[in-house]
């Protein structure tokens, strides 16, 4: 029996919810909002799409009720505010470090062997803050960020190249935010290094859209993303129940790799049972190293202020 508990209801934790339920490798999904009703009704509402999309998941709400939650093998912590048009992840911070403090001590002492997916922004801080909060060991408490932002990448690379987006293979690293570094070394099309396909100007526009595509669908929308994210979280969860060791780039704590110490921050792992099985090391050359450490500087800048 595997079961995946997602703490917060709201636009991306029920998109979670509503992708795994579909995908059909869970037994069951529990969703968990503080708002009285909202966790129960979303759980009612995607349960009843089993007849007509044909899963057998069962899907479960709760008003905060951490029991229900209890012997997960996944938790994804989407609880937290979302921006708003003009306001950076970063903005969210204190608000949201108070949310994660609630509801992490109850999460890991009914879930003490979950693995945990942290997506609340300002993602790197969050994850990093969960992780202290947590005392679990680092492999266990992951962020999600770059299976979201590559997404990003490579489809706008698709859109460009008229290709399918299945063909685009692509690596990014540092934090969630403006300064996050797509890797066009490590972007590929059917195994061909996409600098060969792709003019200079035209790739520098894809990348500068992929840092601000967080912002851009803000700004048309008034809140930010969730049919990606929420996709992009279910693509981890896939990789850590069925121990299929994708490598995928997330935001884990690192101890040295890339010359990073005490960090959370985005970098290829290979994904498994037990979390971030492997950190992988990229040769990078000069200025993708330099671009790394810049980003990791603006996060480290945001943890400074939670000051712990
Ligand atoms: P939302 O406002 O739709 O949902 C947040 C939910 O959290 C609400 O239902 C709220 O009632 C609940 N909540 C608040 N405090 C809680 C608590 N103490 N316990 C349980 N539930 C609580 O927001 P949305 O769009 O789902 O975004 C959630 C978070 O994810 C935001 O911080 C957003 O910035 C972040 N995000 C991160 C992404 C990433 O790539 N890492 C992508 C998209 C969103
Ligand atoms: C996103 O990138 C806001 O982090 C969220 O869509």
């Amino acid at each position: 029996m595997s079961k995946v508990s997602i703490i917060g209801a709201g636009n991306v934790g029920a998109t979670v919810a509503d992708v795994i339920a579909r995908a059909g490798y869970c037994h069951e999904v529990v969703l968990l909002d503080i708002k009285p009703g909202l966790a129960e009704g979303k759980a009612l509402d995607i349960a009843q799409t089993a007849p007509l999309l044909g899963f057998d998941t069962k899907v479960r709400g709760v008003t905060n009720d951490y029991k229900a939650i209890a012997d997960s093998d996944i938790v994804v912590i989407t609880s937290g505010r979302p921006r708003s048009p003009g306001m950076s992840r970063d903005d969210l911070i204190h608000v949201n470090a108070e949310i994660i403090k609630s509801v992490m001590e109850p999460a890991v002492f009914y879930a003490p062997n979950a693995v945990f997916i942290v997506v609340t922004n300002p993602l790197d801080t969050m994850a990093y803050y969960a992780y202290k909060l947590s005392r679990l060991p680092s492999q266990r408490v992951i962020g999600m960020a770059g299976v979201l932002d590559t997404a990003r990448y490579r489809y706008f690379l698709a859109q460009e190249l008229n290709a399918s987006v299945q063909d685009i293979e692509a690596m990014l690293l540092g934090g969630h935010g403006d300064t996050m570094v797509p890797l066009p070394r490590y972007t590929t099309i059917g195994g061909i290094p996409i600098m060969n396909l792709i003019a200079p100007d035209k790739l520098n526009a894809i990348i500068e859209r992929t840092k601000f595509g967080g912002g851009e669908i803000t700004q048309l929308l008034g809140t930010s993303a969730w049919y990606a994210p929420g996709a992009a979280v279910a693509q981890m969860v896939a990789s850590i129940l069925l121990d299929q060791k994708r490598v995928l780039p997330c935001s884990a704590y690192l101890q040295g790799q890339y010359d990073l110490y005490d960090i959370y921050v985005g970098v290829p792992v290979k994904l498994g049972r037990q979390g971030v099985e492997e950190i992988i090391q990229l040769a990078l050359n000069e200025e993708e190293r330099k671009l790394l450490h810049t980003s990791a500087e603006a996060v480290r800048a945001m943890n400074a202020i939670l000051k712990f």
